[in-house]
């Protein structure tokens, strides 16, 4: 497929065929993710793939327990309501065939060397910076999820279920330095799903010439 009818035709897929992804399938996509651009080339990443029901089961059932201890339920009905989306959108990944857990961990910056008499930290630099380890992670993922177009399959970025993140991380045997970043869905799509609305390109673009 062309790469702009890619890009064009990707949309968040949340119901998924039956269908299994077979490992080398998931490999391309991981592949395809880690040529993505990283911050001092640092790939801070790694992709777990995961399709065992028993596990998804589990890390959904920690995401179902943090979010009712962080939001009770109480309140009106259109607080109950919010609640349930919040639920369902952190939990839907359970029925997918495969989930891709990413994980992070710190990077090495040149900087990092010339901190030393400046009073300021890598934490404080990589706030100064906007976050570029967070925005490699994110490269990542839609390199993923356009590969997975390419390739038939449908996916969706998720960062509802990191309210259980010491959950997960421990369900998967992620440990320090290592921590988890987000996660994947991934299958065939159970239907089509059309591209969301998005700005106008007139609403987003300025041009200074
Ligand atoms: C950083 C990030 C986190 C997201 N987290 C979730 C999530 O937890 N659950 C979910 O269902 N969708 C999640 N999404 C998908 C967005 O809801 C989706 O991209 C948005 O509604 C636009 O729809 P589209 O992807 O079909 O264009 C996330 C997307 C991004 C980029």
């Amino acid at each position: 497929m062309e790469l702009r009818d890619v890009i064009a035709r990707r949309a968040s897929v949340r119901q998924f065929a039956g269908d299994a992804v077979p490992e080398n399938d998931l490999k391309e996509m991981v592949r395809l993710a880690g040529l993505a651009p990283s911050v001092n080339n640092s790939q801070p990443w790694k992709f777990i793939a995961i399709t065992n029901r028993d596990l998804l089961g589990k890390m959904a059932d920690s995401v179902r327990k943090a979010i009712e201890q962080c939001l009770p339920i109480c309140g009106d009905e259109n607080e109950k309501q919010a609640r349930k989306q919040v639920e369902w959108f952190s939990t839907f990944f359970e029925n997918a065939p495969a989930v891709i857990v990413v994980a992070q961990c710190p990077y090495e910056a040149i900087v990092d060397s010339a901190l030393q008499h400046s009073g300021m930290s890598h934490n404080d630099v990589n706030a100064l910076r906007g976050h570029p380890d967070i925005e490699s992670i994110g490269a990542a993922i839609e390199n993923m999820l356009l590969a997975a177009v390419d390739m038939g399959y449908g996916g969706c970025w998720l960062s509802g279920p990191l309210i259980a993140r010491q959950s997960i991380e421990k369900c998967i045997g992620i440990g320090d330095p290592w921590q988890l970043a987000a996660m994947v869905a991934l299958g065939k799509p159970a239907q089509d799903v059309a591209q969301r609305e998005k700005k106008a390109i007139d609403d987003i673009f300025k041009l200074i010439a």
